[in-house]
């Protein structure tokens, strides 16, 4: 496994790579990988012949009251399971090498994808997220990428900008990867304390409550999700969203109907920690 800290070593390794003939998926991450990003590596490796994996902790996408001091950096142990995973390539570059010439663009502006969910509780998240991934597409200029469904705004949102920018590049979407309790694996998790971790499933169950009841004919499930809510916060949650949204637009949907796609989604603080889940509701 190699490893590139600047963008003139990355590209020369990709481009060997290609020479090779090797179709390179790319796995963005800001680290502290756990078997959800694995997930997505194992996919990386079913598409294409050659895998790069980047390790950054992207600064534009936190708010400054947000965790981007404390957010878990565990690179010795990154690079090992990348290595076990036969990652060819992991990019780690220093932010003096993603942002050197000084800010000038200040995120992507983004459409209606944006308002809610998320983008609707983190002004200028996503705005930083696109500006940096779409800054290591450049940069490593994949044939493919993979994202998880467990950020689906996200995986949504670089959907739209590879089509409205016309990047030339395959997008896939892996599964939830998910403790055995339910709980959507994340870097975040390791904030956790005892009891909170022993909480935290609450949230997957609150989602599946509402999930199975659509998809046992519940259409407008706005009752239902706030008593949810009301259970949450009994039992310590402090409840950001937890709504049906279309799938395609990201708006929200009070009355649902049958042959459509929706996102079920969640988002809640436990102390410090903020736990975001989803399902994908084919009615
Ligand atoms: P990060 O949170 O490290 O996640 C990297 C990728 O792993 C994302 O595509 C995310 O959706 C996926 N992922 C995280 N937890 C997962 C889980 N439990 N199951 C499946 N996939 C999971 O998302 C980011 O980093 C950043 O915003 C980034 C895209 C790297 C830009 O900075």
């Amino acid at each position: 496994m190699k490893t590139a800290e600047t963008i003139s070593e990355i590209r020369k390794l990709v481009n060997q790579l290609k020479k090779e003939g090797e179709k390179v998926a790319f796995v963005p991450t800001m680290g502290a990988l756990h078997d959800g990003h694995l997930s997505l590596i194992k996919m990386a490796r079913e598409y294409a012949g050659a895998t790069v994996v980047s390790i950054y902790v992207n600064p534009e996408q936190f708010a400054p009251h947000e965790d981007f001091g404390t957010y878990p950096r565990t690179i010795e142990a990154d690079l090992e399971r990348c290595k076990q995973e036969n990652v060819d390539v992991v990019f780690m570059p220093a932010t003096e090498t993603m942002y050197d010439s000084g800010k000038k663009y200040f995120g992507i502006e983004i459409d209606v994808l944006n308002v809610h969910l998320d983008g609707g509780s983190r002004p200028g998240y996503f705005q930083g997220i696109a500006l940096v991934v779409n800054k290591l597409f450049n940069i490593v200029n994949p044939d493919i990428a993979v994202f998880g469904q467990k950020d689906y705004q996200q995986f949504r949102i670089i959907e739209l900008m590879i089509k409205e920018f016309n990047l030339d590049i395959e997008l896939l979407m892996a599964p939830i990867g998910r403790a055995t309790d339910g709980l959507a694996l994340s870097s975040r998790n390791a904030y956790l304390s005892k009891e909170e971790r022993v909480l935290a499933p609450g949230l997957y169950r609150a989602l599946t409550y509402v999930a199975n009841q659509i998809e046992n004919g519940v259409m407008t499930p706005d009752l239902l999700i706030n008593h949810q809510q009301d259970e949450l916060e009994a039992k310590g949650f402090k409840n950001d969203y937890l709504s049906v949204y279309s799938l395609d637009t990201l708006q929200p949907v009070e009355q649902l109907s049958k042959n459509n796609r929706y996102l079920l989604a969640i988002a809640a603080y436990l102390g410090k920690t903020r736990l975001i889940d989803n399902v994908i509701l084919e009615l």
